[in-house]
C-alpha cells in the first residue's frame, strides 16, 4: 500500500474493469452491498482505498442504480468511503452483444485457441465498439476535473478499444492494460476479422501486461504482422502513431497469506466436517478436488474421462478415492456454456452409475455457492488438487490450492497448458489434459508420492506463491509504469 501511495502521489488512479468491485442488491426492501469476492477485485480494493481514485465498471447489481450519486458514482467502501465507484450502465442489447457476444464468443475462444467457437457476428462487434466508447466516456468524464494527471489501468479483454478513445482526448494520461487471458499466435489471432482494430486500441496504452513471456512474444508478432508499427524486440516496445507502447510479462499472483489463513480457520474445519457428512465422504478416504467456473477452457470433461480411466484400471481405488468437483455456473445464456453445464452433469451421473456403490459416490459434484472458507477447506483436505485446463492464461486456483496446504500437504496435478505451469511446473505433477492414459497414470504417480516428497514439493511451491503474490504483482506493475515515465522524462530533458 505504501509503494502504491508513493507512486500515485501526483497521479489520479482510475481502474477500469468489466466486473464491479461492489454491487448493490435489494433484499426485503433494504439495499445491501455485496463485497468483492474475486481475487483480483479483492486485491485492488485496498489499493484503491489508498490511492483514493475512481473505479469504472459495469453496473450489474439490481440496486446499483438506486444508490448512485448525481454523476453515476458512489463512494465505497460503504462504511468508510475512500474512492469513487462509477458505473457504466448497459442496455440488454449491450450485455448480449458486448459481454455475451464479442467478449465471450469472439475474444475468449480466440485467445484460448478455440477458433471453432468464434462467432464473429457484426452486431456483436458493433455492441463491443459502442460499449468500449461508453467506458471511455465514463473515464474521461470522471477525470475531467482532476488536478492530477490520470493513470488509467484497464483490466482484461472486455476493454480492448477503450484506451484509444481515452488517448485521443487525453495525450497526458498514462494508460496501462493488463490482459488476463492468453494472447494467441498471429496465425490464430488473424482468425478474428477485427484484428487491426483490436491492436490499434491496445497500442494506445503506454504499457500492456501479460502473464507470460510467450504471450508478450505472440502480441509483438501480431503487431509486427498486422500493422505498420515499428517493433523493437530487445526493449519489447512498439512505436506506433507517434507513441511508444511497452509490453511486459507481469505474472499475476494471489493473496497467499489470506488463503493460508482461510485454510487454517475454524470455519474451514467446521465447514469440511459438515460437507463430508452431507456427501458421505469417509474420514479415511483419499480425496481429489477440482474448483472452477464451468468453462470449456478448464478441461473438466477431459479430467472426468481421465478419472474414469483411473478407476477402471485401478479397481483397488474404487470405494476409497473420491473426486470433489465444485463447478460455478458461468456465462449462462451462451450456447457453449449452457451445453457444457448439461454435459458435465450428465458425465458425472454416468461415471457415478458405472462405479458408485451404496456407500460410495466416486464424483461429488456441486454447483452450490461455497463460502471462501469452504473452498479453502476443500483445498486443504484434498490429497490431490487437479488443475488441468486445456488452455489458461495463468490459473489462480493452482496457486490457491498451494497456499492452502497448511497441513499434511496435498499434491498439485497441473496441466502443461496453464500459464501457471511456467512458475509451478517443476514441483507439480504435470499432465497433458487430452492424454487420458498418461493423465490416469500421473494420478497414480501422484497418489504414490511419499509423504516426505509431497512435503518437500509443497514447501517449494508455497515459497513461490508467497514470494510472487498479488502484492508483488501490484508493485511490479506500478514500478514498471514509473520506470517508463522516468525514461520519458529523461528523454524530454536530454
Ligand atoms: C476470467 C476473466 C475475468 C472474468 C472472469 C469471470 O478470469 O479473465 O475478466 O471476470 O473470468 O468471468 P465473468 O464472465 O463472470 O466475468
Amino acid at each position: 500500500a505504501e509503494t502504491v501511495a508513493q507512486l500515485c502521489d501526483d497521479r489520479e488512479l482510475v481502474v477500469v474493469s468489466n466486473r464491479e468491485p461492489y454491487s448493490h442488491a435489494r433484499e426485503d426492501g433494504e439495499v445491501s452491498v455485496d463485497r468483492p469476492a474475486g481475487g483480483l477485485t479483492a486485491a485492488l480494493d485496498p489499493v484503491m482505498q489508498t490511492a483514493e481514485g475512481t473505479w469504472v465498471a459495469w453496473g450489474d447489481g439490481d440496486a446499483d442504480r438506486e444508490v448512485v450519486g448525481p454523476d453515476d458514482a458512489v463512494a465505497v467502501p460503504p462504511e468508510d468511503p475512500a474512492y469513487d465507484l462509477r458505473r457504466v450502465w448497459l442496455t440488454d442489447e449491450q450485455v448480449e452483444g458486448y459481454y455475451r457476444g464479442y467478449s465471450n464468443q469472439v475474444l475468449w475462444p480466440l485467445c484460448h485457441l478455440d477458433t471453432a467457437k468464434l462467432t464473429p457476428r457484426e452486431d456483436f462487434w458493433s455492441a463491443y465498439r459502442e460499449t468500449n466508447a461508453d467506458f471511455a466516456d465514463a473515464i474521461l468524464d470522471s477525470t475531467a476535473d482532476a488536478d492530477r494527471d490520470p493513470v488509467v489501468w484497464f483490466q482484461d479483454y472486455h476493454l480492448a478499444l477503450a484506451p484509444r478513445r481515452v488517448r485521443e482526448a487525453r495525450s497526458d494520461a498514462f494508460l496501462a492494460h493488463f490482459w488476463h487471458i492468453p494472447w494467441p499466435s498471429w496465425d490464430v489471432f488473424r482468425a478474428c476479422p477485427q484484428y487491426e482494430h483490436l491492436l490499434d486500441g491496445l497500442l494506445a496504452n503506454d504499457l500492456v501486461g501479460f502473464h507470460t513471456d510467450a504471450y508478450c512474444r505472440n502480441f509483438l508478432d501480431c503487431v509486427d504482422a498486422a500493422t505498420d508499427a515499428r517493433v523493437d524486440r530487445s526493449s519489447r516496445s512498439v512505436s506506433y502513431r507517434g507513441r511508444r507502447t511497452f509490453v511486459r510479462a507481469l505474472p499475476l499472483g494471489i493473496d497467499a497469506g489470506r488463503q493460508a489463513a482461510l485454510a487454517e480457520s475454524d470455519a474451514a474445519t467446521e465447514w469440511w466436517a459438515q460437507f463430508r457428512e452431507t456427501h458421505g465422504i469417509d474420514a479415511s478416504e483419499t480425496v481429489a478436488v477440482g474448483v472452477e467456473r464451468l468453462d470449456y477452457t478448464k478441461g473438466i470433461e477431459p479430467r472426468l474421462r481421465a478419472l474414469e480411466r483411473f478407476w477402471a484400471e485401478n479397481p483397488e481405488w474404487c470405494g476409497n478415492f473420491t473426486y470433489v468437483q465444485k463447478g460455478t455456473e458461468s456465462r449462462s445464456g451462451i450456447p457453449a456454456y449452457d451445453a457444457l453445464q448439461d454435459r458435465v452433469a450428465a458425465e458425472v451421473e454416468r461415471i457415478n452409475d458405472r462405479f458408485g456403490t451404496d456407500d460410495w459416490t466416486p464424483v461429488v459434484y456441486t454447483t452450490d455457492h461455497l463460502p471462501e472458507e469452504g473452498i479453502a477447506a476443500l483445498y486443504r483436505e484434498a490429497d490431490l488438487g487437479l488443475v488441468t485446463p486445456v488452455r489458461d492464461g495463468m490459473n489462480l486456483v493452482a496457486k490457491e490450492f498451494v497456499a492452502a496446504q497448511t497441513r499434511d500437504p496435498g499434491v498439485l496435478v497441473l496441466s502443461e497448458l496453464a500459464g501457471a505451469t511456467g512458475q509451478l511446473g517443476d514441483e507439480a505433477v504435470v499432465v497433458h489434459p487430452h492424454d487420458a492414459a498418461g493423465f490416469a497414470d500421473r494420478i497414480g504417480d501422484a497418489l504414490s508420492l511419499s509423504r516426505a516428497e509431497s512435503r518437500r514439493r509443497a514447501a517449494d511451491l508455497q515459497r513461490e506463491v508467497h514470494a510472487e503474490d498479488v502484492y508483488d504483482w501490484l508493485e511490479s506493475t506500478f514500478e514498471t509504469a514509473a520506470a517508463i515515465e522516468r525514461g520519458r522524462r529523461s528523454v524530454r530533458t536530454a
